[in-house]
């Protein structure tokens, strides 16, 4: 069954909790207010709401750091692995080889690499079956292949393009575990050559036309995928971050335009080095590919054998992931960070309104809208807790200057050069904006705004948001938006938390905000998650070292904070070398999915199991209590 193609009101409305019968149950204020801001619940029913759940909002204890090779949880809970790269999506597919020896083919048809950001979404009518859409961002050679180093050769290539894009898997809760359903229909890959189509007012331009495709609306492929976004009715939306990448050139001397350098192009590809082998990723025979890349793609996981859609409405840069939300009128709202030095924050807004009733109405819906990019002021100042105002700037063509002057010529190329857009109407250089959540309590947009070792150069003032030089520990802002309508194009912003380490430094800004101390610091929020009590989940990807700025921060974790009182607890210490990312809930709260990427990134590990040879694997893992009860309560 397609979610895009049958009306399937019903369905949908278990999928997503948008039901007017929920609306006004208890469980409004869970998950269906996640999309809807607040909108439809007076502030007073929420407020109420928020001091009851205050009273015992994080109900575990929190944890020490710790620099050991597994995982470490609060007293009560415990995880297992659901799946980890390589496995067989169906039992006939080749089994994952430790020695690096399976084809590139193999690797099409089991899980891909290092996963990061996915979602869950119920099966309709069965609470013990779901599907997950889970993103796979990048490999690592150095396990990839036997030699440990760069492909050399046309397979191996393929066999790294193979690893990235997205896994569409079925999960089934047996005897109160969730596992992974080898063999589903839905189980699927996506990767770095699966048929993608271009849509919206980017796709058809001549800047996309390459000569494979003089179309300019068939791309083949999405990599580089970082984190994603859940849309109302009921599909996945996965974005591309790192693209640029992927991109080298045969001509060691090739001259890059504007666009090109602020889209990071190189001629070496950072060492990816696909270009050697595959001449689509060579920049001096194929220019144009690389605009068919940074994009936002919809994927129907529902329909095995529907084609993704790349929705260049969203604007082209290195996509983190994309928050959904709903104006007063029912329009939709995708926030999305850029996350790259210096980068921006955005947001879409729809022109329609989501259909709830029939999920075929909105299969174009992100296709036409207007996309805003955001501009903070200077803001009070105040070291511990800063705070100001901001608005939303249009990136539309023939609007704020953005016109042929300025080298835009209609609404394509607004969208194929949305950072030099952006920069055109003087919007505001983030450090490093990663994940964006929206509470389900009360509307407030949270931002992960991870590091930013050049903050106070390079053009990059210390101001507002982004409130101090050379900043390696990032910081976590958030804000309000005027009337609480995602519509509206001011707001109120604040620094919910600024990490830093007080067991090194004195005073802020270095040693952190006052909710920050010796017992939960940490460094690089990256990943965020809301639970349906609303919980704020932290994932960080910063340095594991243990030494220096970052003594006793020890590997990797996920936290879990009160947002209304600023209280934050270390709930779990991830393996050596790896990144947190990527988070999910079951539908009952009772079962947390959360991703260990890049275990032993350079070595030193050899989680989840212990293979011959030593290889770790990248896992999403679930997590329970022992006593079976909700998640962090
Ligand atoms: Fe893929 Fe910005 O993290
Ligand atoms: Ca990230
Ligand atoms: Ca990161």
């Amino acid at each position: 069954m397609s979610l895009l193609e049958d009306n399937q009101s019903t369905d949908l409305e278990n999928i997503v909790g948008l039901s007017r019968r929920r609306f006004i149950g208890a469980g409004a204020l869970c998950g269906a207010a996640m999309f809807l801001g607040g909108n439809l619940l007076s502030r007073s029913v929420m407020a109420a709401a928020v001091s009851e759940g205050n009273k015992r909002m994080l109900g575990f204890d929190g944890i020490a750091a710790a620099t050991t090779d597994t995982i470490t949880l609060a007293p009560g809970y415990k995880a297992s692995v659901l799946i980890s790269w390589g496995q067989p999506l169906q039992k006939n597919a080749p089994a994952f080889d430790p020695s690096g020896n399976g084809t590139a083919g193999a690797q099409e048809v089991q899980f891909g690499d290092n996963n990061d950001g996915m979602s869950l979404f119920p099966m309709p009518g069965d609470e013990n079956r779901a599907l997950m859409a889970i993103n796979n961002e990048y490999t690592n050679y150095r396990y990839l292949f036997p030699h440990g180093g760069q492909p050399q050769s046309a397979e191996e290539v393929h066999k790294a393009q193979a690893c990235e894009g997205v896994s569409v898997i079925e999960i089934e809760r047996r005897r109160g575990q969730w596992q992974f359903v080898q063999d589903s229909r839905y189980n699927r890959r996506i990767h770095g050559n699966t048929p993608i189509r271009l849509s919206g007012p980017a796709a058809g331009h001549d800047w996309v036309k390459t000569s494979a495709d003089k179309s300019g609306k068939k791309v083949l492929g999405t990599f580089q995928n970082c984190a994603n976004g859940m849309t109302p009715w009921g599909t996945y939306l996965t974005c591309e971050e790192n693209f640029t990448d992927c991109f080298g050139s045969s001509k060691a001397d090739l001259k890059f335009d504007d666009a090109q350098k602020r889209y990071g192009a190189t001629v070496t590809s950072r060492e990816i080095n696909w270009h050697p082998h595959d001449p689509r990723f060579d920049l001096a025979k194929n220019p144009n590919e690389l605009n068919r890349h940074g994009w936002v793609v919809e994927i129907d996981p529902f329909d095995p054998k529907s084609t993704p859609v790349k929705r260049t409405a969203l604007g082209r840069f290195k996509h983190e992931n994309a928050a959904l939300a709903q104006t007063h009128d029912g329009r939709a709202v995708v926030y999305m960070g850029d996350d790259e030095r210096g980068e921006f924050i955005y947001k879409f807004v729809s022109r329609d309104r989501i259909d709830h009733r029939n999920a075929k109405a909105n299969r174009d819906l992100l296709d036409h809208g207007t996309l805003y990019v955001a501009r903070f002021d200077a803001g009070d100042g105040n070291p511990d807790h800063p705070k100001g105002k901001g608005q939303w700037i249009e990136l539309s063509h023939g609007k704020n200057g953005l016109d042929a002057s300025k080298g835009f010529n209609g609404q394509a190329e607004v969208l194929i050069h949305a950072r030099l857009a952006g920069s055109a109407v003087g919007a505001t250089r983030m450090d490093r904006p990663e994940w964006i959540v929206v509470s389900p309590k009360d509307g407030q947009v949270y931002c992960t705004l991870t590091n930013n070792a050049k903050r106070g150069e390079d053009g990059q003032p210390v101001d507002g948001p982004n409130p101090r030089a050379k900043n390696v520990y990032g910081q976590i802002l958030r804000w309000r938006t005027d009337r609480d309508d995602h519509a509206s194009n001011t707001f109120e912003w604040d620094l919910f938390v600024v990490a830093g380490n007080p067991t090194v430094h004195a005073g802020t800004p270095k040693a952190g905000s006052s909710n920050v101390n010796a017992q939960n610091m940490f460094n690089s929020p990256d990943g965020l998650g809301f639970d349906k009590a609303g919980r704020l989940w932290i994932l960080t990807d910063g340095d594991s070292s243990n030494a220096g700025d970052f003594a006793g921060m020890g590997n990797n974790q996920m936290l879990c904070a009160d947002p209304d009182t600023g209280e934050i607890r270390r709930f779990m210490v991830g393996p050596v070398g790896c990144e947190v990312t990527g988070i999910s809930f079951a539908p009952d709260q009772k079962a947390l999915f959360v991703g260990i990427q890049h275990p032993g990134e350079n070595g030193g590990s050899t989680f989840p199991e212990h293979l011959p040879n030593g290889k770790p694997r990248s896992s999403v893992m679930v997590i329970t209590r022992e006593d079976g009860g909700v998640i962090g309560a």
